[in-house]
């Protein structure tokens, strides 16, 4: 059974982090969410956390022993993967090199285009339907020190409707990374085990 981080933003619903800790919690996947990590208490993620009864700590991004903290916070807990969902910053370079090939991220849409610096949440699915595309989708892949790209992990796909909004398309797009997201993490505890 692995041990999981998930790592949320200020901002972030915490949908993905939900669908990880229910599917650890079901034991349809090998794997346990250790803990939440988040940059602020009583956000939506870190209150649905709490109701999964998942250990969460809070740091701060901006605090100067952020990467230390967030190391020594990991190493505590014996966490083997590291997930980041919603997560809109870059990690440190001392957790991700730490961390190497253990850090994953989902992004909403099929990478590697609409990936990038500015590029997250409403912000890609507009890009996606001013683009033309056809289809749109979900990426987990690796985390390295550069926005959206380290190498892809799994990919899930969906048709883009004539009528499509940005809106509509976050919807279709925020199903396929609940279950792109779980897949992706039991592929993990398969590759760790
Ligand atoms: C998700 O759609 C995720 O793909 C996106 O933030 C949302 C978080 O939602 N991440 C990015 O855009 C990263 N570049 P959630 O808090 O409900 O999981």
């Amino acid at each position: 059974m692995i041990r999981v981080a998930i790592l949320v933003g200020s901002k972030g619903r915490g949908s993905n982090m939900a669908a990880l800790a229910s599917a650890c919690r079901s034991g349809s996947i090998d794997a346990e969410t250790a803990l939440v990590i988040s940059p602020k208490a009583g956000t939506k993620a870190v209150l649905r956390a709490e109701a999964l009864e998942v250990p969460v700590k809070v740091l701060h991004h901006k605090s100067e022993s952020y990467a230390d903290d967030l190391l020594s916070a990991l190493a505590e807990a014996e966490i083997d993967l590291i997930c980041l969902a919603g997560y809109m910053t870059l990690l440190p370079a001392a957790v991700v090199h730490a961390y190497e090939d253990r850090i994953l991220n989902i992004h909403p849409a099929l990478l590697p285009k609409f990936g990038g610096k500015g590029m997250y949440g409403m912000h890609v699915h507009e890009a996606v339907i001013a683009a033309g595309e056809s289809e749109s989708g979900c990426s987990v892949h690796f985390v390295n020190e550069v926005y959206d790209d380290g190498a892809l992990l799994h990919q899930k796909r969906c048709p883009i409707e004539p009528g499509e909004t940005p809106e509509s398309l976050a919807e279709k797009v925020l199903d396929l990374e609940h279950l792109a997201y779980v897949e992706a993490v039991q592929i993990m505890a398969a590759r760790l085990a």
